[in-house]
């Protein structure tokens, strides 16, 4: 495998840490490509729990190689936060972790314009991690950013920062009302960050193109997921950042033709957290049975997801999107004391069947779901290895998923440790 994407295919945490962490043992780089610490990807090995917002899962295999791509937007104080964590816990992080220098960095003037906006009722409310995503990405298109390589010019860092503040705090100010940035003490943690950080940070194109070449294997993690993403989502109710697979090769430094497999990470059923549409959505009952089940608390910021239905109009999209070869289903297990389980199969949009995702978000906030039910398997799937002894609707869940969506279902998740995992 040259490069292997594991891409989200609805709004994002549908489980891709573990499957990384899975899929990783075979590979020689595992690479973030987009996104910041706004993701939350946990995995779980021999009972211990990791949550990772920045670092590529595959830190938790000895021997890898982690990149953390120029796609990435990162926060320094959240990166330094995970290595010191990481290596109390015994890792090894110096020498098989690498940022690029390429990647934007998140200035503590992103993270109050975030925060200023979305407490704001004069702009519309997102339900973002507040860590700065967005207001970063406009100052990247802006030609307004500073990035990770910036920090090791420190006159040229020290005139974009005091061009940038300059600029955000007149807005911060008469916009939000809010105070103005101190210009020397950000220089000052900025350029300790710069020590901190010297000895990860590298050309990470040049390593992944180089790793192609000879023939390695190149892991690519997105965060978020498909229906989060910036242009392909449901926009404005979406990241800043190309979650899909196409964000892979502008957000590594890797050519398409590069890439030869695209596993699509499914949870079971749905879950979204933060404003926007959500067709499938159960408001009380088995939404919140469901998110009891399946622990549906946000990895980041702790915030209640909103849970519903599978929606294969949604999982259709994102194959079509991701050109996704096989599909990982994650959480099955969380159905099963489920009496009946639907599938939204098409949507009514103004008395029409419509089996496509409407462009604009209003209209896919009007959308009747068509579900088909089936009756559940009301018996316990949790830490099954082997898929001969699912139970028989559990089976034909998996069939109905992958004639839904057109894609074969290569991996089912049945609980958060490696083990409960079953290879199809
Ligand atoms: P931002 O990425 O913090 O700007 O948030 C924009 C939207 O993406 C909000 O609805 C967030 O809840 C959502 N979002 C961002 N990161 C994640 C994630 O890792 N999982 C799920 N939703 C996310």
């Amino acid at each position: 495998m040259p490069v292997k994407v594991i891409v989200g295919m609805q709004w994002g945490d549908e489980g891709k840490g573990k499957i990384v962490d899975m899929i990783s043992g075979e590979a020689n780089i595992v690479a973030r490509y987009q996104g910041g610490a706004n993701a939350g990807h946990t995995v779980v090995v021999k009972g211990e729990k990791y949550v990772l917002h920045l670092i590529p899962a595959g830190v938790l295999r000895p021997g890898k190689t982690c990149i953390i791509g120029n796609g990435v937007v990162l926060d320094p104080e959240a990166f330094i936060a995970e290595v010191d964590g990481l290596t109390a816990r015994g890792f090894t992080i110096e020498g098989s972790l690498f940022i690029s220098s390429r990647a934007h960095l998140i200035m503590p003037y992103h993270k109050r314009l975030d925060r200023a906006s979305e407490s704001s009722s004069a702009v519309t409310k997102i339900g973002t991690t507040g860590r700065g995503i967005g207001p970063t990405y406009s100052d990247k298109s802006a030609r307004l950013g500073i990035r990770v390589g910036d920090l090791f010019r420190p006159d040229y860092f020290k005139s974009r920062l005091a061009q940038a503040a300059r600029q955000k705090d007149s807005f911060l100010g008469s916009f939000y009302g809010e105070g103005g940035s101190d210009v020397d003490g950000v220089m000052e943690t900025y350029m300790a960050y710069a020590e901190r950080l010297k000895d990860f940070v590298a050309d990470t194109g040049v390593m992944i193109r180089a790793a192609i070449e000879e023939g390695k294997s190149v892991l690519a993690e997105g965060a978020q997921g498909t229906m989060l993403d910036i242009d392909q989502g449901t926009y404005p109710f979406v990241t800043s950042s190309h979650c899909v697979s196409g964000g892979a090769c502008a957000g590594l430094g890797i050519p398409p033709s590069s890439i030869n497999e695209v596993l699509g990470v499914m949870k079971a059923y749905t879950t979204r957290v933060g404003e926007g549409p959500f067709p499938t959505e159960i408001k009380g009952g088995d939404g919140e049975k469901l998110r009891e089940a399946g622990g549906e608390y946000g990895a980041t910021t702790g915030r209640p997801r909103r849970c519903g239905w599978l929606d294969a109009v949604v999982g259709r999209y994102a194959v079509e999107i991701n050109g996704v070869s096989s599909i990982a289903l994650t959480k099955m297990d969380v159905l099963d004391n489920l009496p009946e389980i639907k599938i939204c199969t098409a949507y009514e949009l103004d008395g029409k069947k419509i089996n496509s995702i409407p462009e604009d978000a209003t209209d896919m906030s009007r959308v009747t779901p068509v579900y088909e039910s089936a009756k559940g398997w009301m018996s316990r799937t949790a830490g099954m290895d082997s898929y001969s002894t699912l139970p028989d609707a559990a089976k034909r869940y998996i069939d109905r998923v992958e004639e839904l969506l057109k894609a074969p279902v290569s991996i089912v998740s049945t609980g958060e440790s490696r083990d409960s995992t079953i290879i199809r």
